[in-house]
C-alpha cells in the first residue's frame, strides 16, 4: 500500500480576549484554502488552528467582567458567535483545534520547559527592562520606539523581577544563517527587516517566565513562576500533534510542518524565537514561516479599541461566506496590506461573481435545457480549430494554477481561473448559441458549443473548490458532474464530462446586488453599531447615589499612630500600630512612604477604616485602611496627603 505525502498546515492561535473580526478571519480562510488544496491534490493534510488562551490580558480581561481567566477564555472559544462559531460559519475544515488550557498541552509545556532548562538553555536571571502589556511582549531599552512598544506604539511599563531566560543570543548565527540561505521565511522582504531590526542589533537572551501574575502555564520546579505566554503559544505546533504528551499520536507522521501562515507582526516570533527554541529541543524545523500582510480599515489596522472591527456575521448574511472567503483572497496579495471597503466587496461580487462566474454557469445551464432538455445529444460534430483557444486554455490552467498555489499566490491562482471564464463568456458571444439554434443543422455545432462551456465550468470549479466549496458543489449538481469528475485528476484532462451529462439549471449562485442602495444600508448599520458601542459618558450622567444604608457600612474611626515602620524589602509599605480605641492595637499597612517618613507620623491622629476585609501584603497582615486625600496629575503622577485630625481628638471616634 502506498503511504500518502502528508501536509501540515497551521494557523496563529487566537488570543480570545475580545470577538473576532474580518481580519482575524483572513489568516484562517487562507489557510483553510490551502488545506483543501493540499487535499484536492490528495494529501493527507493535519490543519491545524486553536485558541491561545494564556498571559496577563486575559487575566485582567477576566478580573474586569467578574469571572475567573477559564470562565471568561470558555465564553470567548465556545460561545455563541465565539471562535469556534465562527470557523463553523466560516467553512473552516480543522481537523484539529488545540486550547492552551487544555490538560495535555499545559503537561506538555511543563516538560518542554524543563528539558530547556537541564539543557542549560533556560537559566535563572534578573529581568529588567520594559513589558507592554497589551503585546505581552518585554523590551529592553534599546528596542522602544520614543520611549513606546516598537510593536504597538502604546506606553510600556518598568519591569524588574527574578526570572528565567532563554538562551535566543546562542542561536543568533544559525537563525541568521537559516533566514538568509534558505527560503524559510517568506516573503523575502521579511527576511531583511528581522535580519536588520533584531539579529544584527544583537540577539539578547528572552525572558521566558513571569512572575507578577498567575494565569499561565506553571513553573512547576519553581512554583510562582508561569511560563512566558510565548513559549506556551508557540509549542501548541507540536503539542496539538502529541509531542511530550499522550493525548495524540501523529507527531512522527506530521512534524516538520510544511508551512506556518502568520500574519506579519509575529513573523518575529515565527522566524526567531521558534527556530531558536526548537534547536535548543534538537527538533526539526518548519519547513516554511509565511508571514502575510494586514486587512486595513481606512488605512489603519483593525482593532476593538478603535471600534473599526468588521463583522463576519454581518457580512456573511448579506452577501454569503463564500463571497467573503473570495473576496479576502482575491482582492490582496497574500504577502502585502490590503484597504477592507465595502465598495470592494460589493464591487467583486458584482463583477467576478454575479457577472462573470454566476452568469456563465446560468447562462450554460439554462441553454442546455433551452435546446436539449435534460442533456446533450451526442455532438461528434467539431471543428476543433475554431474551439482551440479555449481548450487550450482550459488544458494549461490546472498547471498555471498549481505554479500560483504553491507560492500561496492565491489572488494569482483565482486570476488564472477567471481567465479561463472570462474567455468562456466571450466564447458564447462569438458562437451565438441562440442564432446556431435556429437552425436544425447547427444542432451538432450547438451541442459541442455547450458542451466546452460544460467543460470550461467544470474544470473551474473543481480548481475554485478550495475557495468556495458550497458554491461549488451546487455547480457540479447543476451540470451533471459527480463525484470522480470533481476532482484534482479530473481538472488536468479536457473532455471527462460525459456528453449526456444531467444538466439542471438551479437558483442563481449570486445575486446581483444594488451597489449604492446597499452601501446606505450598511453605512446606516455602521452607524447604529458606532453608537451602541460608544462610551456611555458622551451623555450627561445622572450621579449615581449610594442610600445612608450604605453609607453606613463603611466604619471610619479615629486612630492614633502608636508605632510606624518602613516594611522591609517595600519601596512604598508603611506598617501603622494604632490605636483606634478598641483595646488592643490594630496593624494597618499603608503604601506612602514616598509620601511621609515614618518617624514623622508616630503620634498622629488619623482616620481608619476598620471594616475593610483584611489583606496580606508582602507577608504581612494589613486590617482595614488609612484615609488619605489623593490628587492624580495629568502626567499620571499622583499628589497625597494623609487625613490628619486635630491632636486633641481622641481615639476610637465614629465618623459620620
Ligand atoms: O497574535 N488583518 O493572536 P491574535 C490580517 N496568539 N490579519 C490579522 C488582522 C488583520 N486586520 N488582525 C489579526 C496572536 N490578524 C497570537 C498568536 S501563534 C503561536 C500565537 C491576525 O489573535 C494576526 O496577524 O492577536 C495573527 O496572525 C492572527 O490574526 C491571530 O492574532
Ligand atoms: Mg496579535
Amino acid at each position: 500500500m502506498s503511504e500518502k505525502k502528508t501536509f501540515y498546515i497551521t494557523t496563529p492561535i487566537y488570543y480570545p480576549s475580545d470577538k473576532l473580526h474580518i481580519g482575524h478571519a483572513y489568516s484562517t480562510v487562507a489557510t483553510d484554502t490551502m488545506a483543501r488544496y493540499k487535499r484536492l491534490q490528495g494529501y493527507d493534510v493535519m490543519f491545524l488552528t486553536g485558541t491561545d488562551e494564556h498571559g496577563q490580558k486575559i487575566e485582567d480581561r477576566a478580573k474586569a467582567a467578574g469571572v475567573s481567566p477559564k470562565e471568561y477564555v470558555d465564553h470567548i472559544v465556545e460561545g455563541p458567535q465565539g471562535v469556534k462559531d465562527l470557523w463553523k460559519l466560516m467553512n473552516i475544515s480543522n481537523d484539529r483545534f488545540i486550547r492552551t488550557t487544555d490538560d495535555y498541552h499545559v503537561a506538555a509545556i511543563q516538560k518542554i520547559f524543563k528539558a530547556m532548562y537541564d539543557k542549560g538553555d533556560i537559566y535563572k536571571g534578573k529581568y529588567v527592562g520594559k513589558y507592554c502589556k497589551p503585546c505581552e511582549s518585554f523590551w529592553t531599552e534599546s528596542q522602544l520606539v520614543d520611549g513606546k512598544c516598537p510593536d504597538c506604539g502604546r506606553e510600556v511599563q518598568d519591569a524588574e523581577e527574578e526570572a528565567y531566560f532563554f538562551r535566543l543570543s546562542k542561536y543568533a548565527d544559525r537563525i541568521q544563517d537559516l533566514l538568509e540561505n534558505t527560503d524559510f521565511l517568506e516573503p523575502r522582504s521579511r527576511v531583511n527587516e528581522m535580519v536588520n531590526n533584531f539579529i544584527k542589533p544583537g540577539l539578547e537572551d528572552l525572558c521566558v517566565s513571569r512572575t507578577s501574575f498567575k494565569w499561565g502555564v506553571p513553573v512547576d520546579f519553581d512554583p510562582g513562576h508561569v511560563v512566558y505566554v510565548w513559549i506556551d503559544a508557540l509549542f501548541n505546533y507540536t503539542t496539538a500533534l502529541g509531542f511530550m504528551n499522550d493525548k495524540y499520536h501523529d507527531f512522527d507522521k506530521f512534524w516538520p510542518a510544511d508551512v506556518h501562515f502568520v500574519g506579519k507582526e509575529i513573523v518575529r516570533f515565527h522566524s526567531i524565537i521558534w527556530p531558536a527554541m526548537l534547536m535548543s529541543m534538537g527538533l526539526p524545523l518548519p519547513k516554511k514561516v509565511f508571514g502575510h500582510g494586514w486587512l486595513l480599515l481606512d488605512g489603519g489596522k483593525m482593532s476593538k479599541s478603535k471600534g473599526n472591527v468588521v463583522d463576519p456575521y454581518l457580512l456573511s448574511q448579506r452577501y454569503g461566506v463564500d463571497a467573503l472567503r473570495y473576496f479576502l483572497l482575491r482582492e490582496f496579495p497574500f504577502g502585502t496590506d490590503g484597504n477592507f471597503s465595502n465598495e470592494a466587496l460589493i464591487g467583486r461580487i458584482n463583477t467576478d461573481l454575479a457577472n462573470d462566474l454566476g452568469n456563465l454557469v446560468s447562462r450554460t445551464t439554462a441553454m442546455v435545457g433551452k435546446y436539449f432538455g435534460k442533456n446533450l445529444p451526442a455532438c461528434a460534430d467539431a471543428d476543433p480549430a475554431q474551439d482551440d483557444e479555449l481548450m487550450g486554455l482550459a488544458r494549461g490552467l490546472r498547471a498555471a494554477y498549481e505554479e500560483q498555489m504553491e507560492h500561496y499566490a492565491f489572488q494569482n491562482a483565482l486570476v488564472e481561473v477567471f481567465k479561463l471564464i472570462g474567455r468562456a463568456n466571450k466564447y458564447i458571444d462569438e458562437n451565438k448559441p441562440w442564432v446556431l439554434a435556429k437552425d436544425e443543422a447547427q444542432k451538432p455545432r450547438l451541442a459541442r458549443v455547450l458542451y466546452n462551456l460544460l467543460e470550461c465550468v467544470r474544470i473551474s470549479a473543481v480548481l475554485l473548490t478550495p475557495f468556495m466549496p458550497d458554491t461549488c458543489a451546487k455547480i457540479f449538481e447543476q451540470i451533471g458532474a459527480d463525484e470522480g469528475l470533481r476532482s484534482w485528476e479530473s481538472a488536468g484532462t479536457w473532455g471527462l464530462l460525459p456528453v449526456d451529462a444531467p444538466v439542471q439549471k438551479g437558483a442563481g449562485l449570486f445575486p446581483r446586488i444594488d451597489a449604492a442602495k446597499e452601501l446606505e444600508e450598511l453605512a446606516a448599520l455602521e452607524q447604529a453599531a458606532k453608537a451602541a458601542a460608544a462610551p456611555a459618558q458622551e451623555e450627561p450622567k445622572e450621579p449615581e447615589y449610594i442610600t445612608i444604608d450604605d453609607f453606613n457600612k463603611v466604619h471610619f474611626v479615629t486612630a492614633k499612630v502608636l508605632a510606624c515602620e518602613a516594611v522591609k524589602k517595600s519601596k512604598k509599605l508603611l506598617r501603622f500600630t494604632l490605636d483606634c480605641g478598641e483595646g488592643i492595637p490594630r496593624q494597618i499597612l499603608s503604601g506612602i512612604h514616598e509620601y511621609y517618613e515614618p518617624e514623622e507620623l508616630v503620634g498622629k491622629t488619623v482616620v481608619a477604616c476598620t471594616n475593610l476585609a483584611p489583606r496580606k501584603m508582602m507577608g504581612l497582615e494589613s486590617n482595614g485602611m488609612l484615609i488619605s486625600a489623593v490628587k492624580e496629575e495629568p502626567d499620571g503622577t499622583e499628589k497625597l496627603h494623609l487625613i490628619m485630625l486635630d491632636d486633641k481628638v481622641p481615639a476610637g471616634y465614629g465618623l459620620c
